[in-house]
């Protein structure tokens, strides 16, 4: 594995999941891989899962990891070409990209869309200029359009609690004060998709994502419909993929909120989120502390699936 950016890195799922599994059973057991190797995180955007996991992760393969939080103590970077440079940026991306390079093996990027300018978002300008410019193997730790290294932590998740083969999971569009990126649930569809489950996608209308991503998909506009039998609720919010409202919150209606009362037309279902999370927002106190809410072993497979990833691209340098 070269970079790890969209579910095409990560091959064959069930092999991916079987790499997985081995990686949860002996974190340490491959510290020789990492052994003077660096990693270098760098951070656009805020974090607390990913820092930590991803961090933790190039620890336990035995490498060194540096953390740059680019909006804190660097200088601000410039990511536009041909810009007069006579304002508050004092590098351009094009020379910070291959001079982090020159410090490391491996390079985490976290990026967010800026949700403006759909074109610029959904071109993964960004993290594309790293995996031009660095010389290094990217990692993405959230970037524009997709977020892998959360739906891969989500799809070994579901291998461990699954009690079918095939289970019913739903990604359920959930109320937010503020506009958010589409990337994690961008992501969760390519996962579910290429996972072949029985897989349902519910929001209001307004709150398409990408067709790109969604092509072939069932989409059910009644969120209770989409609820019956399911054996995962998946909850997120997003803000609006479609023109003119592209980055807008167009609703924020609370009756889309996951409670105890749709979590009974479930088959039992896991409730799961990528975290953090708004309660009483997202989904109401009852349900994320209810035995059935996976969210905290959810996040500790953030450690696994970065750890899985890593090792891939070190055992390929
Ligand atoms: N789920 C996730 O990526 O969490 P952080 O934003 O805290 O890293």
């Amino acid at each position: 594995m070269r970079n790890f950016i969209t579910v095409e890195d990560a091959g064959d799922l069930n092999e991916a999941y079987e790499k997985a599994e081995y990686v949860k059973k002996h974190p340490f057991a491959d510290q020789k891989l990492g052994k003077n190797k660096t990693m270098l995180l760098v951070f656009f955007n805020s974090s607390l899962r990913t820092r930590l996991s991803t961090q933790k992760a190039a620890l336990n393969l035995g490498m060194n990891a540096i953390v740059l939080d680019i909006n804190q103590n660097s200088w601000k970077l410039e990511t536009e070409r041909g810009v007069v440079m006579d304002g508050d940026k004092s590098e351009h991306i094009m020379e910070a990209i291959p001079v982090m390079g020159q410090y490391c093996d491996i390079i985490g990027v976290r990026s967010f869309s800026g949700l403006k300018d759909k074109k610029f978002d959904y071109a993964e300008t960004i993290l594309n200029q790293f995996v031009e410019l660095s010389g290094r193997p990217v990692v993405s730790m959230e970037a524009a359009t997709r977020h892998p290294l959360q739906s891969f932590a989500d799809y070994i998740t579901i291998e461990e609690y699954k009690k079918k083969i095939r289970p019913k999971v739903v990604l359920t569009w959930a109320p937010h004060p503020r506009p958010l990126p589409q990337a994690v649930s961008n992501s969760f569809v390519e996962w579910m998709k290429k996972a072949d489950y029985d897989f349902v996608i519910t929001h209001p209308k307004g709150y398409e994502l990408d067709p790109r991503f969604t092509e072939g998909c069932h989409i059910e506009y009644d969120q209770k419909k989409a609820f019956e039998g399911a054996d995962f609720i998946y909850a997120k919010n997003w803000s609006a993929f479609s023109d003119p409202n592209y980055g807008k919150v167009i609703s924020t209606d609370k009756s889309w909120t996951v409670n105890s009362e749709k979590m009974e037309l479930t088959d039992d279902a896991y409730f799961m989120h990528c975290l953090p999370v708004r309660r009483n927002m997202i989904v109401s106190d009852e349900v994320i502390e209810s035995r059935n809410s996976i969210v905290i072993a959810e996040a500790g497979n953030r450690v696994v699936s970065a750890q899985t990833a890593l090792r891939e691209i070190l055992m390929g340098l």
